[in-house]
């Protein structure tokens, strides 16, 4: 294992040894390729860099109690991406080719995978892009597919610990029969303006709000949204949200613990009466959400006592690592061990 400061870890890139690429041609995948280089060079006129053919996916590896490496729904993470793909008329690398890649990815760069006590763990980038040029808007013929790997820590400064977040007025992230449901860049480009001036007010991130009748509660920027209250675990449905797998295996768990699941809308006016509310995704697992200032009016909900995560949320948090660390019983058989 490498010599790291695991503990100090953050969610930011960390250079890793390799990462495997994969060329696409006239709908002909190629061999998968190890390479140290960070770089590589691309066409002027490359599609990804013109017309935002993009797309992306994030799931983690975890080194676990016993010391068996984890993966986590890597097959749900392909699919996505496959979806993503197919949304914007890129080309897919197939669910087998994906799974393949990124267990190559792990492979190579093992001695990243952080040690169990460290509470950190592999992040997993895989990322399909347009590579061939195109000067007028069209789907490229030509694509890469790269998986490179990450050792991270929280998502959050303040890990499992309340964040204090603006809910946005102004800005949307995602329009109906856009492309907000898929993962791709431009989604995060639409919401970095947002972001920053929620960044630069001291909040963690921002939670959008549906773009048509800006009533409902849509996601947040890097994660899905969710409230309980009355044994109930609420999150939104809409074809703007991206599908979190996360979020889904909450679902799940949140079932699994006697909770009642609604996916449905949720009015503002709704937030007020949540015992609990929380964001969850890969990177941030769940993050509970202390506080949210309506950048409109700059007043404030409180949700349950802001300094400590509420008792639904830390128990599916428990859960939902315990799964992955190898600590507790993998019901729903989603690691794959490596
Ligand atoms: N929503 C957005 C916009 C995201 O970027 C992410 C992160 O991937 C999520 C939700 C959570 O999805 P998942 O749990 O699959 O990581
Ligand atoms: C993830 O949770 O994997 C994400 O993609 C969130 C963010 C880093 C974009």
């Amino acid at each position: 294992m490498k010599d790291i400061n695991w503990g100090e870890l953050s969610f930011g890139y960390f250079k890793t040894d390799y990462n495997v690429r994969c060329y696409c041609k006239d709908g002909k995948w190629g061999d998968l390729d190890m390479s140290d280089s960070e770089f590589f060079p691309m066409h002027i006129a490359s599609t990804c860099m013109h017309y935002g053919q993009e797309v992306f996916e994030g799931l983690k590896v975890f080194r676990g109690i016993d010391g068996k490496v984890r993966m986590f729904r890597c097959q749900e993470n392909a699919k996505r991406m496959k979806d993503s793909a197919e949304y914007i008329m890129m080309q897919a690398p197939p669910v087998e080719l994906f799974v393949r890649a990124v267990k190559k990815a792990v492979e190579w760069n093992q001695e990243y995978i952080p040690p169990y006590e460290s509470g950190a763990s592999l992040y997993v980038r895989p990322l399909l892009i347009g590579i061939g040029p195109q000067l007028g808007v069209a789907p490229s013929t030509e694509y890469m597919f790269v998986v490179f790997v990450s050792p991270v820590g929280p998502y959050f400064k303040e890990g499992f610990k309340p964040v204090k977040t603006m809910l946005e007025r102004v800005f949307d992230r995602a329009a109906p029969c856009g492309t907000g449901h898929i993962k791709v860049g431009g989604n995060y480009a639409a919401g970095m303006r947002s972001g920053e001036k929620a960044h630069h007010k001291g909040f963690s991130m921002s939670i959008f709000l549906d773009a048509k009748e800006k009533k409902y509660i849509d996601e947040c920027g890097p994660a899905n949204f969710f409230g309980i209250k009355n044994n109930t675990y609420v999150t939104p449905s809409a074809s703007t949200i991206l599908p979190s797998v996360t979020n889904a295996s909450l679902m799940v768990l949140a079932e699994d613990m006697g909770l009642k699941v609604e996916r449905r809308q949720i009015p503002v006016e709704e937030l007020s009466t949540f015992e609990e509310i929380g964001a969850c995704g890969t990177a941030a697992v769940i993050s509970p959400i202390g506080s949210i200032e309506d950048s409109a009016t700059g007043q404030t909900i409180v949700v349950g006592d802001p300094t400590v995560a509420g008792k639904w949320s830390t128990k599916l948090y428990n859960r939902l690592r315990g799964i992955q660390y190898g600590e507790e019983e993998d019901k729903f058989g989603w690691n794959e061990i490596l």
